[in-house]
């Protein structure tokens, strides 16, 4: 096998976190390993995200830099690809305007990467934005990497049209993948080590695989031997049902975390959102969840400035926040993407308006989630050690409530699930040290 060196760049959400992985996996067998720079690469490969603003400027500025690569090498010349969002979306664009681009192709077709590579390398321009019927996933072969904590892709796509999302433009209409084909994948990846598994899905609480919904799949991933931890993103308010919400209750294994997006708390601007929930509905829910598990951490991701927005609509943003009483948030100024009703509607908001309404939501979210953070002081808390620190002897992992914990520890740790005692909180994360048996097991009495 020859060895040839591949270069990933991924912007973006989990779920192109995931596919990158998946590339990197269906081109192992042709000889490609990872490399972490461009400069030595044969293929490099950008994997774009294509949901906020701007995404194709950036997609540019990366590439004139590739080829530049490119240029100054006089053999051995690596090739170039487009992946994601952009791709699908900007795929003609690209192809015009870049000559020296090699592949451009959409999400659905990953599965197809090892033929379109034999034929760049053959000389030939490529192009694969369409959306196949067969799934892709059918032909993905399993991760080769070994990761403590595993994502797992079990729903594409979105049918839900919010007036801002160009995903159901980009990635096409909701597919759910079969149950069985997802619990065996869940098998393999605990068999090979992981012990936390994240469901992925743009809508991935609409999951409906056969007679399972996502709850049903939750049940029986965690009947497998070594899966420890169970999570799942991203979820719509209006698909987060009773069975769903009862398993936060009933299975131990599910984690206590759900990043649940609202986007605004006004209902005018919901309505115009097409999110299809008011606030009030919202919050309903919420408070569901938090009867049934009662320490539950939330997160939410929010847009400001969306058309037609009022001081009245974010100061309705902002009490919503409030209430609920966020761990951890991500937020963003509206940014009109073309081809989207969003993008047409009148009463556009100034940017400085923006910028305003999105410092003081944030000054709001940041001191929710450090109030959480703080209030772990003192506590000892199982974590799941997952990443390397930048120092070594250091360890990263996740509380159950997805705060990241530093410890020094180690690296025998790694892929464990310790005891760890939180010393110190920060906005972004957590310190602590392990607790020793000595701390956990009850003195002696003489
Ligand atoms: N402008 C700003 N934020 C957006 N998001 C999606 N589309 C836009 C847009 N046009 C945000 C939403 C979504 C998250 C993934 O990105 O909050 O939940
Ligand atoms: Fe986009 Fe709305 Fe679908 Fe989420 S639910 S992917 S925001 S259209």
């Amino acid at each position: 096998m020859s060895n040839k060196k591949l270069y990933i760049k991924t912007w973006g959400c989990q779920m192109n976190v995931y596919d990158s992985q998946k590339m990197a996996d269906v081109l192992f067998p042709l000889g490609y390993a990872p490399t972490e720079t461009p400069d030595d690469a044969d293929l490099m490969i950008l994997n774009t995200c294509h949901i906020r603003e701007k995404a194709t400027d950036k997609v540019f500025s990366d590439l004139g830099r590739l080829r530049d690569i490119k240029d100054a090498r006089a053999e051995n010349k690596p090739l170039i690809a487009v992946a994601g969002c952009v791709a699908q979306a900007e795929g003609d664009v690209i192809m015009k305007r870049a000559k020296y681009v090699d592949m451009i192709f959409g999400p659905q077709t990953y599965h197809l990467l090892p033929e379109m590579v034999l034929k760049a390398n053959g000389g030939e321009r490529v192009i694969n934005t369409d959306f196949p019927v067969e799934s892709k996933f059918d032909h993905l072969p399993e991760a080769a990497v070994e990761s403590p904590s595993a994502f797992l892709s079990v729903q594409e796509g979105c049918d839900k049209f919010c007036t801002f999302c160009v995903v159901p433009y980009t990635r096409g209409a909701e597919f759910s993948r079969p149950p069985e084909q997802v619990i065996e994948e869940a098998k393999r990846l605990a068999g090979r080590g992981a012990k936390e598994i994240t469901l992925l899905g743009q809508n991935v609480n609409a999951y409906h695989g056969g007679d399972y919904d996502l709850a049903d799949l939750i049940a029986a991933i965690a009947e497998i031997d070594g899966v420890q931890r169970i999570r799942y993103m991203t979820s719509h308010p209006r698909d987060m049902n009773d069975h769903l919400i009862e398993a936060h209750r009933d299975i131990k294994k599910l984690m206590p975390f759900l990043h649940l997006p609202v986007q605004s708390g006004s209902d005018r601007i919901l309505e115009r959102m097409n999110r299809k929930h008011t606030a009030e509905e919202y919050l309903a829910i919420i408070d569901k969840i938090r009867t049934a598990r009662p320490d539950i951490a939330l997160s939410s991701d929010f847009i400001v400035g969306f058309p037609g927005e009022t001081d009245a609509d974010h100061r309705a943003t902002m009490d919503l926040a409030e209430k609920v009483g966020y761990a951890s948030c991500y937020s963003f100024k509206y940014s009109p993407r073309p081809g989207t009703p969003g993008a047409v509607m009148d009463g556009m908001v100034s940017e400085a308006v923006k910028d305003k309404r999105l410092q003081e939501l944030q000054a709001l979210l940041f001191a929710q989630q450090t109030r959480l953070n703080e209030s772990m002081a003192g506590r000892v808390l199982p974590v799941l050690f997952d990443r390397k620190g930048q120092k070594p002897g250091q360890l990263l992992g996740k509380t159950p409530y997805m705060q990241s914990v530093y410890v020094d520890a180690s690296e025998r740790l790694f892929g464990m699930m310790t005891d760890v005692k939180i010393s110190r909180a920060f906005q972004n994360g957590l310190a602590g040290e392990i607790v020793t048996l000595e701390e956990v097991l009850p003195k002696k009495s003489a």
